[in-house]
């Protein structure tokens, strides 16, 4: 995929900056070409000549130093990169791009790149769990940037916690799958489809001040609906609380319980081509929504909270599906994976169901990553790798392209 592709590898200060070199070993065996730019504080932990003498190319340390690393044009780089692989990136580089700054030659050149960026997080577990560092990470991932996130294990300070530079060989293959992703984003292979999509959990009202809901970030339907508008295709999401932020050029309608989505879903559904429901449904809400605060004083010992069944919307609307439509349903399983998606399928009249095992570590919900099973109508099914999100997202949009053109033969 990255064969004969030019690759920019961005190095910035911190222990992990030596597996760069594996790094540059491993893209040299797809057979990419790359360039490095390192940051002052890298070449505190390792020199430029190590990378020049991998890379057979110069490489880039300061904007204004030149000519001692630097025989390129400013700017050039970012335009003749095919992508951008930011590993190790430190807190700092990912605080500057998330704020805007461009003061050295890595960050004036992602500032000035329209290519895909790809940053592999490496820095000491507290630092990599401060809250401003993850608010900086999700700042990137909302405007597009991508994040391996790093592996946990002992770190070369002594804490022990997730904040190691991952895997080598995961960082290959997701700059692979980034790539290809947006091979197809380029395409705008979804011009003329429009989507309804949901997202998140919902919440099933107690009373005033309480509710029954899930673990569900809502972070798999705004995938899918930010990978539907990269596409060219026209998407509305209906999402119960998250607290993502709503991509742009997307149309967001909030809604809180499972009867709400279900009003806001049958509402939309005339104007749409395909039903995406990734939404974690309550299937049950409390028989009564009490007006005021519940208090334990007037009740003593046990209570009992009555639940109904709430609608089921994938079914309902698989009763009434439209000709041509395509419906995509979500499950999360614990065991019998396929035979579950397979009896869901027909339940709820589907064109294919993306399940997943949330028992498998890397998988279901709150994580960046996901390992799904797709199943088909006909009782086919795959598997994929742990992968980002965006990728499956991705994946889904493939699968449902090819059942629409298989609509039109
Ligand atoms: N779903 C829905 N409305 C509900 C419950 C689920 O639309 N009240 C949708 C979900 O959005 C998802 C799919 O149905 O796409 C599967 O949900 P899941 O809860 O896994 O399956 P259920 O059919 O509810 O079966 P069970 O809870 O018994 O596994």
């Amino acid at each position: 995929m990255l064969q004969g592709k030019n690759v920019v590898l961005g190095v910035t200060g911190g222990i992990a900056a030596y597996k760069a070199c594996e790094i540059i070993s491993g893209l040299k065996k797809i057979g990419a070409n790359i360039d490095v730019i390192m940051t002052k504080s890298a070449t505190e932990f390792i020199t430029p000549y190590t990378f020049q003498s991998l890379t057979g190319n110069s490489v880039i340390v300061n904007m204004f130093e030149s000519p001692k690393y630097w025989d390129m044009e400013h700017i050039s780089l970012a335009q003749k990169s095919d992508i951008l692989l930011i590993a190790p990136a430190t807190a700092n580089i990912i605080g500057k791009v998330a704020a805007g700054i461009a003061d050295d030659m890595l960050s004036t050149t992602i500032m000035a790149s329209n290519k895909p960026v790809v940053f592999a997080p490496a820095m000491n577990t507290k630092m990599y769990e401060n809250p401003v560092v993850q608010k900086n990470m999700e700042t990137l991932m909302a405007r597009g940037y991508h994040i391996i996130p790093p592996k946990g294990g002992m770190l070369a300070c002594g804490d022990e916690g997730q904040g190691k530079l991952q895997e080598v060989s995961i960082i290959l293959d997701e700059l692979q799958n980034i790539y290809r992703q947006e091979l197809q984003t380029e395409k705008n292979d979804l011009e003329g489809l429009r989507f309804l999509v949901t997202a998140g959990p919902t919440r099933e009202i107690i009373d005033p001040v309480r509710f029954l809901s899930n673990h569900s970030t809502g972070k798999m339907g705004y995938e899918i609906a930010k990978a539907i508008v990269k596409r060219g295709g026209a998407v509305k999401l209906i999402s119960g609380p998250s607290s993502l932020q709503a991509p742009q050029g997307i149309e967001v309608v909030s809604v809180e319980t499972a009867e709400e989505m279900f009003e806001a879903v049958k509402e939309a559904y005339p104007q749409c081509d395909v039903l995406i429901k990734s939404a974690a449904v309550s299937d049950y809400r409390p028989k009564i929504r009490e007006a005021q605060k519940v208090k334990k004083e007037s009740q003593e010992g046990e209570i009992q909270l009555t639940l109904v069944r709430n609608p089921d919307i994938l079914l309902e609307m698989g009763k009434i599906k439209e000709p041509g439509k395509i419906h995509v349903g979500f499950a999360a399983e614990t065991e019998n994976i396929i035979e579950q998606g397979k009896d869901k399928i027909q339940r709820k009249n589907l064109d294919f169901i993306v399940a997943n095992d949330v028992t498998e570590e890397g998988a279901g919900f709150a994580h960046d990553t996901n390992i799904v099973y797709f199943i088909d109508k006909n009782g086919d099914w795959d598997k994929t790798e742990k992968v980002e999100k965006s990728a499956v997202a991705h994946d889904i949009l493939d699968k449902v392209l090819s059942k629409k053109k298989s609509q039109t033969l």
